[in-house]
């Protein structure tokens, strides 16, 4: 037997409420996707009958969602800087705090500019600056295979021939010199207890955690980015709430000009930049 819409959305509800806050927002979102339809259409039809395989899938999709899997990998997708982008769990699920790095990405980038995105996953923040900015050439960098594969099938979903991408260690395949470096590289301790709890723990490790705090690769990306950069351009990272002073300590000891930190929507410490001094 199957269910019209809004008592499949009523029903998804209540199970959804003792495990998720935004329970509705998430029903909505999977029901749109099976459907293969917008919000509007759940408002404007809730008598219509599901099919028998859409029932299914559905039941399917809320299992996954109880575990606590979050509904950008069951769907494959997720929106970022108002752009769809295809996830998969060896991609990291863009965030909507990352937007900072790309207004702030925005705000220092000369006309023309060659910019290097450094541990790309998804290609989020350099399909997002490629997307306002057709002038610039952006090199986007990351040392998973697969990470590589989404965000080439981003880039060729958003039409922007304006990116190459490509495998890298950090810098070690890179050449030539930029007028910015962009990275959200991994900043989370591995003792953080978060990273077993919730959706965090369906999220690529080699995305989230480095050594030293944290800080590890925040450090090499720093240490190594002047010799990257052209004459006065800025490197920017995004980082834990809490990091902005070892950040900026890690930008001062380095010799970058003009430390500053940014801070989230939420008011928390985010983005940290630095000028190359030569
Ligand atoms: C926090 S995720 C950021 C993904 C994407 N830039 C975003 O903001 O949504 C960090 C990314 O760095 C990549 N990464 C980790 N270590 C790396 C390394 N040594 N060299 C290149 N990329 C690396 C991971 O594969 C992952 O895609």
């Amino acid at each position: 037997m199957t269910r019209s819409i809004a008592s499949w959305l009523n029903e998804a509800c209540e199970q959804l409420r003792q495990c998720d806050d935004n329970f509705r927002r998430d029903a909505e979102t999977l029901l749109s996707w099976v459907l293969g339809k917008n919000r509007v259409y759940l408002f404007t039809w809730p008598e219509k009958m599901l099919t028998q395989e859409q029932e299914n899938k559905l039941a399917e999709s809320l299992v996954r969602r109880l575990k606590g899997e979050p509904v950008a990998y069951i769907i494959g997708e997720q929106e970022f800087w108002s752009m769809p982008f295809y996830v998969n769990r060896h991609t990291l699920i863009p965030r909507p705090d990352t937007e900072v790095i790309v207004e702030q990405a925005l705000k220092h980038l000369p006309p023309d500019s060659r910019v290097l995105d450094l541990g790309t996953g998804s290609g989020a923040i350099a399909l997002a600056v490629a997307k306002e900015r057709r002038d610039c050439r952006i090199d986007a960098v990351d040392f998973s295979e697969q990470a590589i594969e989404q965000a080439t099938k981003n880039r060729d979903r958003h039409c922007l021939e304006n990116v190459s991408i490509y495998q890298s260690h950090w810098y070690q395949s890179v050449s030539g010199s930029f007028d910015l470096i962009v990275s959200n590289p991994p900043y989370i301790d591995a003792e953080d207890e978060h990273l077993s709890k919730g959706g965090l723990s369906y999220e690529p490790y080699s995305a989230l955690v480095a050594e030293d705090n944290g800080l590890a690769d925040i450090q090499h990306i720093v240490n190594e980015g002047q010799k990257y950069l052209n004459r006065h351009s800025w490197l920017m990272v995004e980082h834990g709430w809490q990091q902005k002073d070892a950040v900026q300590d890690i930008f001062i000891k380095a010799g970058y000009h003009r430390v500053t930190s940014v801070q989230d929507y939420g008011g928390n410490d985010r983005v940290t930049l630095g000028q190359n001094s030569e």
